[in-house]
C-alpha cells in the first residue's frame, strides 16, 4: 500500500510525496497575486490548469525534455515523479512585460532578443529577489554544473513552447519554470499554464494569462477555458492526447 510520506500546501496547488517515488499534485481553484497579497477562487481553475499542464509537460516530455511529469490521474491531479524542487524561480523572456518592463524602462512587448534568462530566489520573506548565478552559488542552491543544465533546460523548453503556443495563435512573451532534483538528474517541474506564462493574442495583442487577474482585466475562468480550447485545436497536441488516452486505457 502506497504511504503519503509528506503533504506540501502551496498558494494554488497541493503535493502529496508518497513512499515509491511518486508524487501527486492536486490543482486548487485558488488564484494568487502579488505574493499571497490579492487572493480569489474560482471554481473550476484547478482543472483548466491540471489539463494544460498536461497537454503541454507531455509535449516537452515527448520533444526530449525531461520533466517530472507521468500521467494525469484525475481532472485536477497529475502524477509526477517526486522530485526535490530547487528554490528558484526561472523565468526566459521574449518579450519585455511585467517587472522586466519596470526594471529596465523599456517599452512593453519590446523583443527580447535572444531570450532573456533570470534567476529568482523562492523566497517569500524576501520577496523572491531576482539573483545571478554567482548568488545561486553563495547559497549553494546549485552546482555550476547543474547551472548549465537549468539554463539549457530553460531555454530550450521554452524556445519549443514558443513556436507550439504560436501554432495556437498565442504570443509566448515569458514564462517561469521550476526544476526538481532526482537522485541522479535534473527534471522540469511543477506546472506550465496561464498562471506561470504570459500569453497575448497574436492578432489583437489580448491578454489571455493570470494579468487578467493581477491587473483586472477580464474574468479569469472564460480566459483560461479560451487557452485550453486553442491549445486542444493544435494537431500535434491532438495526437499526443490520443496517445496518452490509448495507453491510459490499455494500463
Ligand atoms: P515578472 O514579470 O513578474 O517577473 O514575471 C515573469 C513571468 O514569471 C510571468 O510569466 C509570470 C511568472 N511568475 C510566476 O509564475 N510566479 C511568480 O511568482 C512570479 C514573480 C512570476
Amino acid at each position: 500500500m502506497l504511504v503519503h510520506a509528506a503533504v506540501y500546501e502551496g498558494k494554488a496547488k497541493r503535493v502529496r510525496i508518497f513512499d515509491d517515488g511518486l508524487a501527486e499534485i492536486e490543482f486548487k481553484d485558488d488564484v494568487t497575486a502579488g505574493n499571497g497579497l490579492k487572493h480569489a477562487v474560482f471554481v473550476g481553475k484547478g482543472v483548466l490548469c491540471c489539463r494544460m499542464s498536461e497537454l503541454l509537460l507531455a509535449y516537452l516530455q515527448h520533444s526530449g525534455t525531461p520533466t517530472h511529469f507521468l500521467r494525469r490521474s484525475s481532472l485536477s491531479t497529475m502524477t509526477v515523479r517526486a522530485v526535490q524542487i530547487i528554490p528558484l524561480e526561472v523565468v526566459v523572456r521574449f518579450e519585455v512585460a511585467g517587472s522586466l518592463e519596470k526594471r529596465t524602462g523599456l517599452p512593453y512587448r519590446t523583443p527580447c532578443v535572444p531570450p532573456v534568462y533570470e534567476l529568482y530566489f523562492k523566497r517569500d520573506d524576501l520577496g523572491d529577489p531576482l539573483l545571478n548565478e554567482h548568488h545561486v552559488r553563495l547559497l549553494n542552491l546549485a552546482t555550476t554544473d547543474e547551472l548549465r543544465t537549468i539554463r539549457e533546460l530553460a531555454l530550450s523548453s521554452a524556445t519549443k513552447l514558443h513556436a507550439l503556443l504560436q501554432r495556437a495563435q498565442l504570443a509566448l512573451i515569458d514564462l517561469k519554470f521550476e526544476i526538481g532534483r532526482t537522485d541522479s538528474s535534473l527534471l522540469l517541474a511543477d506546472e506550465i499554464s496561464p498562471d506561470t506564462c504570459r500569453l497575448r493574442d497574436v492578432v489583437t495583442g489580448q491578454v489571455l494569462d493570470k494579468d487578467v487577474f493581477r491587473r483586472d482585466l477580464a474574468e479569469l475562468l472564460p480566459t483560461y477555458q479560451e487557452v485550453l480550447r486553442r491549445l486542444e485545436q493544435v494537431p500535434e497536441l491532438q495526437s499526443l492526447d490520443r496517445s496518452m488516452s490509448r495507453s491510459g486505457k490499455e494500463s
